[in-house]
């Protein structure tokens, strides 16, 4: 029996760069899921009969949403629910299962690599039946539903058993609970070459993935380790926990710093990798050497052509705006358009749906490909490990043989975290009123040569989505970028974005914050950054 149970609406709940994120105190209030869910079905159109897949990465309050999202789907009208065991899966793996079986689309429950348990962040995203995040037009039609909403439909059904695989009845609906590592293990196994990463293991290669407690456990414990051959203990905090054992699951310098330490270590292991919260996002490293995000996709399609599922070669490459320009260089060298979106792994949705991009990726430690429409982690560190297995070589001996050929990017992302938002927003303003008179100007030895506001128009549907970010471009081929975060939960996050181009034959083996120390303080000057929240200094360099 259908009931249907009368609300009201909240007003906070505009999905951001990601779907919904907020605290999960704000998520704990009654009726609050229940709105955004009904919101997402109400704008979909006709799912009656079909199907929707559900999972999240095992954070605090996962259970219990997947429960009332199922009795939500019951009652609204989907004929099955795929669900994946204990309500977990990783979102690269959820896209695959949205793919592989035809489903209508799927909530993904995730606040990625922002921190999980009772004080901390909870989140919801809805992707589409091509696997990938909804793109603006449907993130804001659930946003107008959400401010209009007055009634919710549910069951009163009692919850699923999530623990055991299997086929369940609810309200006339069947849930089928799912292996949430099979079908994605089977897709790794046709992209790559398991045999060749084997052998190299098998020869003494060793290595180190660091799952930090979050939802790649268990993917990495069977890849990794069974398929692949490594050592017990190769992968490192594997158990997925509620809260991530407390920590912070982003991969990067800080939060994953013992990975770090151990890479730089007198014993380092030959590769070191880990993922976020979700399993989306990819950090590199090789003995002594961190490859960034933006170096890392450079590097990924200049040799993807070695793994077997890109044997063919690429249909061009994409890459968020504040994404250093390394891979424009290879996509040059190639002969391969170099798409430039707005920071969001959506924006690459049609792209990879057009046949435009096969390889994408983001400053945000995010990589994928047209295998399924997430940026995934695991994904990253198996086609490192391909290369690696053909190339014979290491890691650092890779990127200088790269950069040797195209140059270097030397590249930092500053963050200034927890603003007052209000004089986030002002020194925005302020800088987007100044673009138009800064090309020309000369900061130190720094002269701006072009300055602009970023907006994307999607060559695929036509969208237009602007006010994107700053840019300024300087002689030489420096640049740096301003745009504020849309994934925090409280406050704002100033984003500073500063790159500057070495050629072949320049310097390729500086210190990055060297390299980048001119550029950082013209960055506070023309943002007025001090001046504006007070901060000398960045929390976080990535
Ligand atoms: C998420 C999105 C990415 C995005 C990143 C940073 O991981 O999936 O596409 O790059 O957040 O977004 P932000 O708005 O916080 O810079
Ligand atoms: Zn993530």
């Amino acid at each position: 029996m259908t009931l249907t149970i009368t609300t009201s609406p909240f007003a906070d709940q505009k999905p951001g760069t990601s779907g919904l994120r907020k605290k999960v105190r704000v998520f704990q209030q009654p009726r609050y899921v229940e709105n955004f869910v009904q919101s997402v079905f109400d704008v979909l159109g006709d799912f009656r009969g079909k199907t929707l897949v559900l999972g999240g990465d095992g954070r605090f309050l996962n259970r219990e949403v997947i429960q009332t999202a199922i009795r939500m789907a019951a009652a609204n009208g989907f004929g099955r629910v795929l669900v994946g065991l204990g309500g977990i899966l990783s979102t690269p793996a959820a896209s695959n299962i949205i793919r592989k079986y035809g489903a209508f689309g799927g909530l993904i429950l995730s606040a990625s690599h922002n921190p999980g348990g009772p004080d901390e962040d909870f989140g919801i995203k809805y992707n589409i039946a091509n696997g990938g995040p909804a793109p603006e037009k449907i993130t804001q039609a659930i946003y107008l539903r959400s401010k209009v909403i007055d009634r919710y439909l549910t069951v009163d059904v009692p919850d699923v058993d999530l623990d055991n695989l299997g086929e369940f009845q609810v309200a006339g609906m069947t849930v089928t609970v799912i292996d949430p590592v099979v079908d994605y293990a089977e897709l790794m196994e046709q992209l790559f070459d398991f045999g060749a990463i084997r052998t190299l293991i098998a020869g003494g290669f060793r290595l180190s993935f660091d799952a930090m407690h979050a939802v790649t456990g268990p993917y990495a414990h069977e890849l990794l380790e069974r398929r692949l051959g490594a050592p017990p203990g190769t992968v490192v905090n594997g158990t997925p926990l509620p809260d991530f054992g407390g920590h912070h699951p982003d991969p990067n310098m800080v939060h994953a710093h013992e990975l770090f330490e151990r890479m730089f270590g007198t014993e380092a292991p030959d590769f070191g990798a880990a993922s976020d919260g979700d399993g989306d996002r990819n950090l590199i490293l090789g003995r002594n050497i961190f490859v960034t995000p933006s170096d890392s996709l450079a590097a990924l399609a200049a040799n993807i052509h070695l793994a077997p599922g890109y044997a063919g070669g690429l249909k061009g490459i994409a890459r968020s705006m504040p994404t250093s320009r390394a891979a424009d260089r290879v996509a040059h060298a190639l002969g391969l358009a170099l798409h430039e979106t707005p920071t969001g792994w959506k924006f690459f949705g049609n792209l990879l749906d057009a046949g435009m991009a096969t390889i994408c990726g983001e400053e945000s430690a995010g990589t994928g490909s047209d295998h399924v429409r997430e940026k995934d982690g695991l994904w990253a560190v198996l086609l490192w490990l391909n290369i690696l297995a053909v190339r014979r070589e290491s890691v650092a001996a890779i990127m200088a043989g790269h950069w040797a050929c195209f140059g270097r990017n030397y590249y930092a992302r500053h963050d200034y975290e927890g603003l007052e938002s209000t004089a986030a927003e002002k020194l925005v303003r302020e800088l987007r009123e100044n673009v138009p008179a800064l090309p020309g100007c000369t900061i130190g030895a720094l002269t701006i040569i072009e300055a602009d506001e970023f907006e994307y128009h999607d060559p695929v549907d036509k969208s237009l989505s602007q006010r994107q970010g700053v840019r300024l471009e300087f002689e030489g081929g420096a640049r740096v970028v301003f745009r504020l975060s849309g994934t925090g939960t409280s406050g704002a996050t100033l984003r500073v974005y500063l790159e500057r181009y070495e050629g072949p034959d320049g310097n390729l083996n500086a210190d990055t914050a060297e390299a980048l120390a001119d550029l950082v303080a013209a960055a506070n000057d023309l943002a007025g950054i001090t001046r504006h929240t007070g901060r000398k200094a960045p929390d976080v360099i990535t």
